[in-house]
């Protein structure tokens, strides 16, 4: 038990006991000195360094709920580590932590640790303080009941909502010690083991269904000058500002100073724009606080925009695309801003946040067959740092393929994304080092009307097209395809994906000469390599003419290797 942030006896024999028993016990104990996990620029790309080396996340999130009781995940872990995911991204609620002010009770976050330790796993802690999907429900009782101390979103007749304000320093500077304690809490316990990898500081924050706090203080904050930071800010990155941005800026007179509706105009977005600021700002005083005792890599989760909603209908104030450069200026000690993509257009939506400056983390979208073509595509395309599908802990075998059985009876379908992720990981190493020389590629076909897509890579074109089933094949395993292109070589590919499709091949300078197909061959990973299987030629790879990709490949382990030649 930790009390005023004080480790105790029987807490700290439990951590010592983590530390040199368990972490070492499953190799995750690093050499030490060993800097903590970070983000560091390689080569093209942005990547998570972990133990001093590059790491991709093949997470899942838990359900809201599974991580509050240590029992709940005991049966969990193994099925998640079954699924070949390495990350496992675990809400750690202020009510649990500190049921008392400033008595902390880390049990569950050791016994978190602990259970990911055992299983060869890391954690993504998610740090539901003072909001969760914009209401206030996980802040401690004795926050909840004291709205004097502790004050609320307000609607515009006056009255209280379920939302702590973020136009008060008290919420946050309780947030921020609370946030601080768990901070030290991992560095003293984890700070030499690196299970915890990452930390998401809040979750889906803004406000609904008004388009801003109409509280007083708000009003306040509202009618006063934008402050000087966020404009000194917009004058300095004028060139590199998310262009909507810009243009709602300029269009309004390009104004440096002056109120909110004086700079950006009235309208609902400008409330939303105000909203992004002191959402930004009290959650940097958060990240701040816990950096100062450790600093992991820490994010921020948007709620994204469906079509033709309004501020207020979505989270107003949340870290979307068009408020990105107010929560970059808002939100230095925040490293990313991540989007949660259950939307269809996912590509678009992935595009939209692997700014420069932001790299890619995607903390929740959909899992099943979705889940494992958009893995294929975030990984090559958009050079993601992490996957995880939302609610991972019921993904779903017989969900995801109704009716579907394996077209090989020796191997039973697993879960897609752990199918997916089953493939991701033996090729990790590869994949890690083309994010760093931009020799990796992908493509995503979101819907049935979607037919084909075209990639360059190299000096090739590739045109992924969906197919039907021909006898032999894998049953279709959903709406989407997906095809990963990896260059080792200035004629060789190795190609994996989900879904069947047939890819093509083409000079990428149009004319002669023709482009054939050399050799296609499979390849398996077995005792920790590649290993070749068949040649594939014949019916099996269109008469020399296509690489047949089947939504079968990720269950049978498989990838292909495609070596290209140019003829006259
Ligand atoms: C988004 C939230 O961030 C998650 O915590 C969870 O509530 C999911 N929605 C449920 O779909």
């Amino acid at each position: 038990m930790i009390s005023n942030g004080r480790l105790e006896w029987p807490a700290f024999a439990l951590a010592l006991l983590m530390l040199i028993g368990v972490g070492q016990a499953i190799g995750q104990t690093p050499p030490t000195g060993v800097a903590a996990p970070r983000l560091e620029k390689r080569g093209i790309s942005s990547q998570l360094i972990v133990d001093g080396k590059p790491f991709l996340i093949l997470g899942g999130e838990l359900h809201n709920s599974s991580s509050s009781s240590l029992a709940y995940m005991r049966p969990i872990w193994p099925r998640l580590a079954a699924m070949h995911l390495n990350t496992v991204l675990a809400p750690v609620a202020w009510e649990t932590i500190e049921p008392e002010e400033g008595k902390f009770d880390f049990g569950v976050v050791d016994g978190l640790i602990q259970g990911a330790r055992q299983n060869n796993l890391r954690l993504v802690l998610l740090w539901f303080g003072s909001w969760k999907n914009t209401y206030s429900s996980y802040v401690p009782a004795w926050v909840k009941g004291n709205t004097e101390r502790f004050p609320r979103v307000q609607t515009s007749d006056g009255r209280n909502t379920e939302r702590l304000s973020p136009f008060s320093a008290t919420n946050r500077d309780a947030d921020a010690r609370a946030f601080a304690s768990l901070m030290q809490h991992i560095r003293e316990t984890d700070g030499d083991v690196h299970t915890v990898i990452m930390v998401q500081v809040e979750n889906e924050v803004g406000v609904i269904p008004d388009s801003r706090d109409r509280s007083a203080a708000a009003n306040a904050a509202f009618t006063a000058a934008v402050p000087l930071e966020l404009t000194s800010y917009m004058q300095h990155h004028r060139a590199a500002l998310v262009p909507d941005f810009r243009a709602m800026w300029e269009a309004n007179g390009g104004k440096t100073s002056g109120s909110w509706e004086e700079v950006f105009g009235r309208s609902a977005l400008t409330d939303d724009l105000f909203m992004s600021w002191y959402y930004a700002t009290y959650i940097n005083r958060v990240a701040a606080a816990g950096k100062a005792e450790y600093p992991l890599p820490m994010y921020v989760n948007a709620a994204l925009i469906r079509p033709n909603s309004q501020p207020g209908q979505y989270n107003s104030g949340g870290p979307l695309p068009h408020s990105m450069d107010i929560w970059r200026a808002g939100a230095p000690s925040i490293d990313l801003l991540s989007p949660d993509i259950y939307l269809d257009d996912f590509a678009a939506w992935c595009q939209k946040y692997a700014r420069p400056g932001n790299p890619l983390f995607i903390p929740e979208t959909r899992g099943g067959a979705d889940g494992a073509a958009n893995a294929f595509y975030a990984v090559g395309q958009v050079s993601t740092i992490g996957f995880s599908p939302f609610g991972i802990d019921s993904e779903d075998t017989a969900a995801a393929f109704p009716g579907a059985e394996s077209g090989n009876k020796e191997k039973p379908r697993g879960a897609p994304i752990g199918d997916a992720y089953a493939t991701l990981s033996r090729l990790m190493p590869l994949i890690l080092e083309k994010q760093t020389t931009g020799e990796i590629g992908s493509v995503v076909l979101e819907g049935e009307a979607q037919r084909a897509a075209r990639i360059s890579l190299g000096d090739y074109t590739m045109t992924v097209t969906r197919s039907v089933n021909v006898p032999g094949d894998a049953p279709a395993i959903g709406a989407r395809t997906s095809a990963l292109f990896l260059q080792t070589g200035p004629n060789e590919y190795i190609v994996a994906g989900s879904g069947n499709a047939l890819v093509t091949f083409a000079s990428s300078t149009p004319g002669l000469p023709i482009v054939g197909i050399e050799s296609v061959d499979e390849e398996f990973f077995e005792g920790g390599q590649w290993v070749p299987g068949r040649r594939l030629n014949g019916d099996e790879n269109s008469q020399g003419q296509a690489l047949r990709l089947s939504g079968d490949d990720s269950a049978q382990g498989r990838v292909y290797r495609v070596r290209l030649y140019r003829y006259k």
